[in-house]
């Protein structure tokens, strides 16, 4: 195809497999997912049908899972799956009817869980297993009514990325397999339950709901959501859910999702999954967002009024390419999900909303980056492959997949071009559709497709390898700039002036993103005297935009300004998200005293997060108690 001959393509191949010594473990077909107990080189379920039961006097998930298998070595006889939390009732296996299956549960491991292990003598394809979630399980957040926008509803949802789904489905967890799925799901009357497959928003909420993914994907990006939820469309294929209260608002703010579809479609090609909804969680919800297929999770945080937060979406909508269709085949490789998508996103940005809005988030990207890696990121950890043996895929500091993978990208574009990067992206999307792809596989299709053709540009395998297996930056690396935000730096001058004056500034009309970058060039910490200027000038203590309180808040503390005290509470009270409220609780820990107000606060608002945000703050308490 590309005019090589045989021997030459092998021996090109066999050179790779030297440079890309370190990456040899994530090669072939072989489950090497060090997350993961399923034996695939085995057997890989194919299919999976659920039938659950929403209880939330109980708070509990229960039903059943149909596995369809293939089996892919004739030896084998047996099924591996990952559990976390279940409690395992039955397992059964198809012979003519539901015959019992001998089981074991192994012992748990801290991070992984346990492996159940299903005896099939006969190689069955199909498996059923009864089961019921724990309160212990972290994939499931339940909430009362109260908790939610509108109180007249309780709500659950998942977040099963990258380990959790396992502790609401016992099913191979790995990136490295693809499953279509169906489920019924029996939920209170009045109560809508969602998924990531066909919602149709024309379904009755009469207490049943069936779905149908027919789409092959990751296990981690099964998903379900029910609660009070009412739709607003914004075209015939997308549109936004969330509790009435909050629909118009998200409406609004977001109304710009359909454009931005198109424009992700322009430059990487068709979005084939159909639908593209939104979901708006209550603010307990972990993250940002959660590009759950067809249905994105999102924050509600990122609801500010002014639509400067919805770089979120572009995100979001940008993983419908690289995460969901093309996939990390381990989160060893998560930078191919992330990074490229941080890179997509700042693309999409960029069409929608004119160059220097991409450019400001560049900048503010390139700032986070560069901090973390002097201060948090350990140079074995700041390769863009990550080894993640022997911790849990959560931990892979983002500063390194999402903020160091973007600037590959950047990079490759600045060195190649827009026009022939977009085209190798747009290849690539289409060659590895419904795939899982390692990093070994991206340099190998990168280097045929976009290094073999631009030999001139003296960018080659050595400057890619540079990236993806050495810390720091590369030397060919050229930092981004923004005109704005080289403006906020001369204001930042006049604020090392020994009289300060706030009005000087002239900050009466800042974006969000002047704001976060103009705060974050103060910190760690400021003159409190001139903190409390800034506060009575400009109001960031009582801002309700949550990303001005995550620049904000952390630098008051550390700064013992206590004018920002009570914004502290408000922000830990309300939020949940792990981005916005860890920040702030490791700020108030660096201090015994602070430390004792950390405890007191989580002691308070606990019982308001995610189970996943309760084990980190945890973490922090912890080891500020014992360092
Ligand atoms: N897929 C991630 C969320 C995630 C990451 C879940 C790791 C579990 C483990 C999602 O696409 C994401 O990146 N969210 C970001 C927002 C984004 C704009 C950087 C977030 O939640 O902050
Ligand atoms: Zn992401």
């Amino acid at each position: 195809m590309n005019g090589q001959t045989p021997t030459r393509r092998w021996l090109l191949i066999a050179l790779m497999w030297s440079v890309l010594s370190g990456m040899d473990a994530l090669a072939g077909n072989v489950n090497l997912d060090p997350h993961s107990a399923a034996n695939l080189d085995e057997v890989r379920t194919v299919h999976m049908s659920l039938d659950l039961t929403l209880d939330f006097d109980h708070q509990t998930l229960s039903g059943s899972v149909i596995h369809r298998l293939q089996w892919l070595d004739d030896e084998a006889r047996q099924l591996i799956l990952d559990t976390a939390h279940l409690d395992i009732r039955k397992v059964e296996r198809w012979q003519d009817g539901w015959k019992t299956a001998r089981y074991h549960l192994a012992d748990p491991d801290p991070i992984t869980g346990q492996a159940l292990i299903i005896s099939l003598p006969q190689r069955s394809d199909r498996v059923r297993i009864t089961y019921a979630t724990t309160p212990e399980g972290t994939g499931i957040q339940w909430l009362p009514a109260e908790a939610t926008a509108d109180g007249r509803m309780p709500f659950m949802f998942s977040q099963s990325q990258s380990i959790h789904g396992r502790s609401w489905i016992p099913m191979q967890d790995t990136p490295a397999i693809r499953v279509t799925y169906d489920a019924s799901v029996r939920a209170p009357k009045g109560m809508r339950v969602l998924m990531s497959a066909d919602n149709r928003p024309d379904m009755p909420a009469d207490g049943v709901f069936r779905f149908n993914m027919d789409q092959p994907i990751a296990p981690y990006l099964m998903a379900i959501a029910a609660g009070d939820l009412k739709f607003h469309a914004w075209s015939k294929r997308s549109g936004v859910w969330a509790e009435p209260s909050v629909l118009p608002k998200a409406a609004r703010e977001f109304e710009d999702t359909e454009k931005m579809i198109k424009a992700t479609e322009a430059l990487y090609g068709p979005y084939v999954w159909g639908r593209y909804d939104l979901l708006i969680l209550p603010p307990s919800f972990p993250y940002g967002g959660m590009e759950n297929p067809r249905l994105s999770f999102i924050t509600p945080t990122v609801i500010v009024g002014d639509k400067s937060l919805v770089s979120l979406i572009t995100h979001e909508l940008a993983h419908s390419w690289s995460g969901n269709l093309v996939t990390n085949a381990t989160w060893n490789d998560f930078w191919l999900n992330e990074g490229i998508t941080s890179y997509l996103e700042n693309r999409v940005l960029e069409q929608v909303y004119g160059p220097e809005a991409a450019r400001m988030e560049q900048v503010i990207a390139y700032r986070d980056m560069m901090k973390a890696f002097a201060e948090e990121v350990p140079p074995e950890d700041q390769p863009l492959i990550q080894h993640l043996e022997g911790r849990h895929p959560d931990d892979a500091p983002s500063p390194v997949v999402y903020n160091k993978g973007q600037f590959f990208m950047h990079t490759l574009e600045r060195v190649f071009g827009r026009k022939a990067l977009d085209r190798f992206l747009k290849r690539y999307f289409d060659h590895f559709r419904f795939q899982t792809v390692t990093s070994k596989q991206f340099v190998l299709f990168l280097d045929r497709h976009l290094l073999a053709r631009h030999r001139g540009k003296g960018f080659g395998k050595g400057e890619v390898m540079k990236w993806l297996l050495e810390p720091g930056l590369p030397s060919h690396f050229v930092p981004p700039r923004s005109t704005l935000l080289e403006a906020i730096d001369k204001k930042v001058n006049l604020w090392r002036r020994h009289a300060f004056a706030p009005e000087a500034l002239n900050a009466y009309k800042w974006s969000t993103q002047e704001w976060v970058y103009f705060l974050g060039q103060l910190a760690p910490r400021a003159n409190p005297e001139k903190l409390a200027k800034l506060d009575k000038a400009y109001g960031l203590s009582a801002s309700r935009n949550a990303e001005i309180g995550l620049a904000w808040l952390p630098l008051a503390i550390r700064s013992q300004y206590q004018g920002a005290d009570e914004a502290v509470e408000r922000h830990v009270a309300n939020i949940g998200r792990n981005r916005l409220i860890i920040p702030v609780y490791e700020a108030l820990a660096e201090t015994p005293s602070g430390l004792r107000r950390a405890e007191s606060l989580f002691a308070k608002y606990k019982h308001r997060y995610h189970p996943q945000t309760v084990l980190l703050v945890q973490r922090v308490l912890q080891e500020a108690r014992q360092p």
